[in-house]
């Protein structure tokens, strides 16, 4: 999958230029791919079949002219197939990644993430400038959906068989009358996949962003958990109650917080005696190299687009960043009270990394 970065002191002018040229393939791929998914046509051609730009437009609406050049240039690039009867085909594999939310390839959400990262380029350059940041909020409606979405398979498909392979997580969870919170919880994803795995588990969610919260409420409610799953509008850092909670949880959120240490501090103090936190961040190097492995240069990605302008723009942030590495997370842990970090043994989940902390 990697554009092969090579050594970049003994590339060739042609090399290089090369490796630029394909990076704009690449980002025009994404953006096509977020047209093509928001505008509902790869899901009318799964559908409905092949079809020309008329066809497509009569039913799944937009306009035919439009059309007929994303489905040239998707046929152009290798997403669609073209039989040469004027008609354009999305094959199996392709529809699997640009359109099952149950498929841990499901990947229509990355190119979602970064076109709505792209159209803040004006207030990343004025951050850029200034020192500012670019909210959460300020991404928008596709950046907030497309997180959601990239994790949803994860979370409903592995998280909860991962978490069942570590015994002391799984004792916390099965005990009678078993409480967890879920911080930083997004669209719910985690929270309903753990109620679900658990039919006694009560979840609260908690998330400082109010769309995410009623996006989260309305999955939990559709997906028959909402009695057990409970989701607040609240920053992590002063809203949760202590001593009510076996587990605490942070799903791939804690680098966007401004206040990580606050956070920590408030999840740990939140624990049940014996309690522990479970912390799912990115599985990046555990020290700088370059050039990079593709989940790095992934990460940085998130980092300079999103992440990063996120966290600096509340005052006094930390700026941590994507590119999470552990020994941040020890020093975080540590300043919250934490006596012991660990890495847990759950290999080959997505992008991430799971840590356990502990007093
Ligand atoms: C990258 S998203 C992760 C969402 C979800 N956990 C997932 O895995 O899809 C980070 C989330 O953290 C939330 N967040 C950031 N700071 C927070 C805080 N202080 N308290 C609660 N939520 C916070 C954001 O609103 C956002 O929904």
């Amino acid at each position: 999958m990697s554009i092969t970065t090579g050594d970049p002191a003994v590339a060739t002018v042609e090399q290089f230029a090369g490796r630029v040229f394909e990076s704009a393939l690449g980002a025009i791929d994404l953006l096509a791919i977020h047209l093509g998914d928001r505008m509902g046509w790869y899901r009318a051609l799964a559908e409905h079949g092949p079809a020309d730009a008329a066809t497509l437009t009569g039913r799944a609406g937009g306009d035919p002219r439009y059309a007929r050049e994303w489905l040239e240039q998707q046929a152009a690039t290798g997403i669609l197939r073209y039989d040469g009867d004027g008609r354009f085909a999305l094959p199996e594999a392709a529809a699997e990644v640009l359109l099952d939310h149950t498929s841990t390839d499901y990947l229509a959400p990355l190119a979602r993430a970064f076109a709505a990262a792209a159209v803040q380029t004006p207030a990343l350059l004025e951050a850029y400038r200034t020192g500012g940041g670019v909210g959460w909020d300020r991404f928008g409606t596709d950046m907030r959906e497309a997180q959601s979405d990239m994790n949803r398979p994860w979370f409903e498909q592995r998280l909860a068989a991962a978490l069942d392979d570590v015994p002391a997580v799984r004792e916390a969870l099965t005990r009678p009358q078993a409480r967890v919170a879920d911080v930083g919880c997004g669209g719910g994803w985690s929270a309903i996949a753990l109620a679900k795995a658990y039919p006694s588990l009560r979840v609260d969610g908690y998330d400082i962003d109010s769309p995410s919260v009623r996006m989260a409420t309305a999955n939990a409610e559709a997906a028959g958990v909402g009695d057990r799953v409970r989701h607040h509008v609240a920053d992590a850092a002063t809203a949760l109650p202590a001593e009510s909670y076996d587990l605490v949880f942070a799903f791939e959120c804690l680098h966007d917080m401004p206040h990580p240490v606050r956070v920590l501090d408030a999840m740990r103090r939140a624990l049940r005696p014996g309690g522990s936190v479970i912390v799912m961040d990115e599985a990046v190097e555990p020290e700088f190299g370059a050039p990079a492995s593709d989940i790095d240069r992934l990460m940085y990605g998130f980092s300079l687009l999103i992440c990063l302008p996120d966290g600096l723009s509340h005052p006094g942030s930390a700026g941590t960043g994507t590119v999470m590495r552990p020994a941040t997370l020890d020093r975080y842990a540590t300043e919250a009270g934490f006596g012991r970090v660990e890495i847990l043994p759950i290999e080959d989940f997505g992008f991430w990394r799971f840590y356990r902390l502990t007093a």
